[in-house]
């Protein structure tokens, strides 16, 4: 899988296995035992032996397992769907991941259950940390659709920072309008239903709501709701970049 960095460490073949989704630790146990799980092509005996994921083979019933040490996807989330590992009620933006080899993907933060829009799936933990840090405050921006009317000095407003209804202020954000009844909103922060409440306070409300990107990640608009790919090798150094990591 593109990007991430190289691994040189050693790692249980019952974790791999575990990881890229094959089998769970006892089931690994249970595969080694039956001469069912191969490394470099020799049987092994023991799924407690160590590999190198990146140099070694590992195969099951003469199948290889490739390896994914991260994995990055870009969602169009649709409306309906929760940003959530596990859910009792909804399904979950990871269950939309079909090609998910690694078990440990989550959302880099949230959208709303009716929002719709640009969602970075990932098991990238340090990245998906800095792009969520609000130090580094990463741009957000918002396709809206309001419903009442918005005030003339609204980009203004929005240009000061808004005071939300609990007292807290939101940093500047950058209001631009559209056609009709609707606006992009760009925004350095992610408060709780941040965009919603902006609009709330200068006396409208969100009737439809899409991300449209985040930081330098745009959203693809070949991507349907509901739809994803993989990022780009590109894209991945681009939100390295903008988080610091690397130059
Ligand atoms: N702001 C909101 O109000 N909702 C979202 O889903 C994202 C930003």
């Amino acid at each position: 899988m593109a990007g991430g960095k190289k691994q040189k460490e050693l790692m249980r073949l019952d974790k791999f296995l575990a990881e890229m989704g094959q089998a769970t630790r006892s089931q690994a146990k249970e595969l080694a035992r039956k001469g069912r799980i191969q490394v470099n092509g020799e049987a092994v005996k023991s799924a407690d032996q160590k590999i190198r994921p990146d140099q070694d083979t590992v195969s099951l019933d003469g199948v290889t397992v490739g390896y994914a040490r991260t994995e990055y996807y870009m969602l169009n989330k649709p409306q309906g769907v929760v940003s959530a590992t596990e859910d009792r009620h909804f399904p979950t933006v990871i269950s939309l991941i079909g090609d998910a080899v690694r078990k440990d993907l989550f959302p880099v933060g949230r959208l709303d259950i009716d929002t719709e829009g640009l969602l970075l799936i990932t098991n990238d933990g340090a990245l998906a940390h800095d792009l969520l840090s609000p130090k580094k405050h990463v741009d957000k921006t918002y396709l809206a659709r309001l419903e009442g009317r918005l005030p003339e000095d609204a980009e203004k407003q929005m240009a000061e920072g808004i005071v939300l209804e609990d007292g807290t202020k939101t940093l500047p954000g950058v209001l631009k309008r559209l056609e009709g009844q609707e606006v992009t909103l760009t925004i350095h922060e992610g408060k709780f239903h941040q965009v919603k409440r902006m609009f709330e306070a200068v006396g409208c409300r969100v009737i439809y709501l899409k991300r449209l990107s985040m930081g330098p990640l745009v959203l693809d608009e070949k991507l349907k709701p509901g739809e994803y790919r993989p990022l780009s090798g590109d894209e991945i150094r681009a939100l390295e970049r903008v988080t610091g990591r690397t130059e």
